[in-house]
């Protein structure tokens, strides 16, 4: 019995597609090993799938033969679909009878607009799950061996998007939390950001590191402190997408690299 068949075997089977329903899923950051399995059994059974620009390119090549790839995120310059435009095109798409697999960068809910698209599903009374994925700030700090919470070093972490409507959003109440802060979306904006964190009275010393198209071939790790993050990333040519974090979890990746194993590919 293979692991799949084992596994469908203790939930009563695979997770089956019905014609007419959406699935929104998480693709995880970029490693298909990060997949899901539900979200591997939607690739697999899903008529269309309606990805993102941070879908990685091996997760979409796992899509079934019969399945047609529909980008709907931001591309080089040319006007974005908007929400509206993609949650139509869902609906649209479900009503025909298709099986739609809405498949999104890291996980739905976090940062993803994952909630706005669920709910305009809900009111169009269009039946949808929800399949979760590893969020980019989860992956990228394994990636990195930064552990998100070490016991006698925090005991929350906090998310948080370094774009948005709200420029004058204040970081005060977050440096106070003494919490470790991960943020998303805060290339564009990192020098902006470090000021107003040093600002709010986080010590420039604090150590930083940012992690860039983590678990991708393309991965690439500055670790530097918060006083120099801008500086160092900018020296560097860091690219977007990236994911920042703030803390003193990052000095413990010296403790964890000693003997962390590379994946290794092969036949196990
Ligand atoms: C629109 S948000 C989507 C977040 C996604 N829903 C999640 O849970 O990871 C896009 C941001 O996620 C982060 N991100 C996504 N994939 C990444 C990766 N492979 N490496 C580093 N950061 C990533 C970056 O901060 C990027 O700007």
């Amino acid at each position: 019995m293979t692991a799949w068949d084992a596994l469908a075997a203790r939930r009563a089977g695979v997770p089956v597609f019905a014609a007419g329903h959406v699935w929104l899923a998480g693709a995880g950051p970029g490693d298909p090993g990060l997949l899901t399995l539900d979200a591997l059994a939607g690739l697999a059974q899903a008529d269309v799938v309606v990805h993102d620009a941070l879908v990685d390119a091996r997760v979409l090549a796992l899509a079934g033969p019969q399945a047609r790839l529909e980008f709907a995120g931001k591309r080089g310059g040319k006007p974005s679909a908007t929400q509206a435009d993609i949650s139509e095109r869902l609906i649209a798409l479900a009503r025909s009878g298709r099986r739609v697999l809405r498949l999104k960068g890291g996980d739905p809910f976090v940062f993803g607009r994952g909630g706005e698209e669920a709910m305009t599903l809900a009111e169009a009374g269009v039946p949808y799950r929800i399949i979760p994925g590893v969020t980019a700030g989860l992956g990228a700090l394994a990636a990195a061996a930064i552990p998100a919470t070490l016991r006698g070093v925090n005991r929350a972490v906090i998310f948080a998007a370094g774009h948005g409507a709200d420029e004058d959003f204040d970081w005060a109440p977050l440096v106070r939390a003494g919490q470790p802060i991960v943020l998303y979306m805060v290339m564009h904006n990192l020098e902006r950001i470090a000021a107003a964190l040093l600002s709010a009275g986080l010590a420039a010393q604090t150590p930083a590191a940012a992690i860039a198209s983590a678990t991708t071939p393309q991965q690439r790790v500055l670790v530097t402190t918060l006083e120099r993050l801008a500086a160092d990333a900018r020296e560097q040519n860091l690219e977007p997408p990236a994911i920042v974090v703030i803390g003193e979890i990052v000095a413990m990746r010296s403790r964890l690299l000693g003997a962390a194993a590379p994946a290794e590919k092969g036949t196990p």
